[in-house]
């Protein structure tokens, strides 16, 4: 049990399990990239924790950016998407692979693939380390998950419960 900000939550995936997944999703992007010098393209906050250890993990030449979204405001989804910060890299004729921490509505990687397929890419695909699939609402895939995880809301590995809890090695979801 832990305890972020005025909320209690109890561990749900441990280090040694979110290592074994960014290591599988490692290798799956080391075969399939083989030869295609992607662009990984991290989603800020949330995902500099994930796109950290799973650009260590690529044996693969490749290059990383960050662009910045925002969807959340507490526990429960804004339903609003508000971009931050924007993308300076050329990806036209690149292979761009989205890194997000987790997918839940899809809002948020939604309005990113639509800017992001204007752009003419070679390829666009999404890596996710964890996936609420009884949240989803979109239709788009997501190429390479982790893992799926009930409509918990979770902190730790990069994600927050209202600014803190991203430094948790762990993976931790809100007690009832
Ligand atoms: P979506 O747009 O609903 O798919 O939400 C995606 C974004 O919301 C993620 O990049 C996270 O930053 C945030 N998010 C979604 N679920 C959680 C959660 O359980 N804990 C913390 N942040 C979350």
């Amino acid at each position: 049990m832990v305890k972020v900000k005025d909320k209690e939550f109890t561990i749900c995936i441990t280090a040694g399990e979110i290592c074994q997944k960014v290591a599988e999703i490692a290798e799956r992007i080391n075969h399939d990239y083989d030869g295609k010098n992607p662009l990984l393209l991290g989603i800020l906050n949330g995902s500099f924790i994930f796109a950290s250890d799973l650009i260590r993990k690529l044996s693969i030449p490749c290059e990383i950016s960050f662009v910045k979204f925002s969807s959340y405001s507490g526990t429960a989804t804004s339903g609003k998407v508000k971009e931050l910060i924007g993308l300076n890299e050329e990806i036209r004729d690149r292979h761009v692979l989205v890194i997000e921490d987790i997918v839940d509505t899809g809002l948020t990687l939604e309005k990113l693939l639509e800017s992001l397929e204007q752009m003419g890419p070679a390829s666009l695909k999404i890596a996710c380390l964890c996936f609420k699939p009884g949240s989803f609402r979109k239709t788009f895939r997501i190429d390479y998950a982790g893992m799926n995880i009930p409509d918990d809301f979770v902190v730790g590995y990069g994600l927050d419960y209202e600014g803190f809890g991203r430094n948790l090695p762990e993976i931790y979801k809100l007690s009832r």
